[in-house]
């Protein structure tokens, strides 16, 4: 496994592997690995004939007062984990080398970038989006697998690889979750034990929207505010947002049908975690 830090590097390396014919798959991530980024690297090599993963924690897509400094990076135990699970390439950029002196070049994506994440991380999705064109640019991959956690995330960028006409097929994998219910994310590191216990609510508020909606219940009024109770309960739970949402256009929703999606963003203390699931 090869780790390539320069931007150029990467990029003639992907254009070679291109001109001999491999199809490249791309696990595009921050770093700080865990068992839901194994699964989509998993799914890469089984898909490609070379397998590159980016480790990039990008400046841009953190606001002020966001944890950019504290965001955890591991890339010893990460490179250990990507070659457990066949990575040929770790491009590990500098930020310097992503976004040099003058530069001034962002992607926009309107509409669904504005409620949920979009509403209360200004300029969050303006970062993801400008970082992923560039990272697709550089690694110039045939597939990029994306998790469904960072639903929002994952609908943001298949709208604007449509969009910019992109030649990348964008693949989402399911959620990965602790036994417990707990969806896996690097920021899980940040809560204590008692935090831990308390993030549990995430899923099991899911879970009892679920069961409402499957025993008949389908206003969606009624059931955020079931869900909003029952996280609420939890000492050091802050909601965010709770919404139901249409899975493609991600506008709100009055009645759950077969294309709604429950989202939440929850604070445990200063951790902010989110969850999702389809009914
Ligand atoms: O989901 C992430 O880890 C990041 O938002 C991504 C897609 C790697 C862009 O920095």
């Amino acid at each position: 496994m090869d780790i390539i830090t320069s931007v150029k590097d990467m990029q003639q390396r992907s254009s070679a592997a291109r001109a001999a014919g491999q199809r490249l798959s791309f696990v595009p991530t921050m770093g700080s690995l865990h068992q839901g980024h194994l699964s989509l690297l998993e799914e890469g090599r089984k898909r490609g004939d070379l397998l590159v993963l980016s480790i990039f924690v990008n400046p841009t897509q953190f606001g002020q007062g966001e944890d950019f400094a504290d965001y955890p990076r591991a890339l010893q135990r990460d490179s250990e984990l990507a070659a457990s699970v066949g990575v040929d390439i770790i491009f590990a950029p500098t930020a310097a080398d992503m976004y040099p002196k003058g530069y001034a070049t962002y992607v926009d994506v309107d509409g669904i970038t504005e409620n949920l994440c979009g509403a209360s991380r200004p300029g969050h999705f303006r970062g993801v989006t400008t970082v992923v064109s560039k990272l697709f640019n550089i690694v110039q991959p045939d597939l990029a697998f994306f998790g469904n956690k960072d639903f929002q995330q994952l609908a943001v960028i298949r709208r604007m690889t449509s969009d910019l006409n992109v030649p990348v097929e964008i693949v989402g994998l399911p959620i990965f979750r602790e036994a417990d219910g707990l969806a896996m994310s690097s920021r899980n590191v940040y809560l204590t034990e008692e935090q831990r216990q308390e993030a549990l609510v995430l899923s099991q508020s899911i879970a009892e929207a679920k069961r409402l909606a499957a025993a008949g219940e389908s206003d969606c009024e009624t059931i955020i505010s079931k869900v909003t109770e029952l996280i609420s309960s939890q000492a050091e739970t802050r909601i965010d947002y709770v919404q139901i949402c249409h899975q493609l256009s991600l506008e709100e929703q009055k009645q759950v049908d077969n294309d709604s999606v429950i989202l939440l963003a929850v604070f445990i203390g200063k951790t902010r975690l989110i969850d999702n699931s389809f009914f």
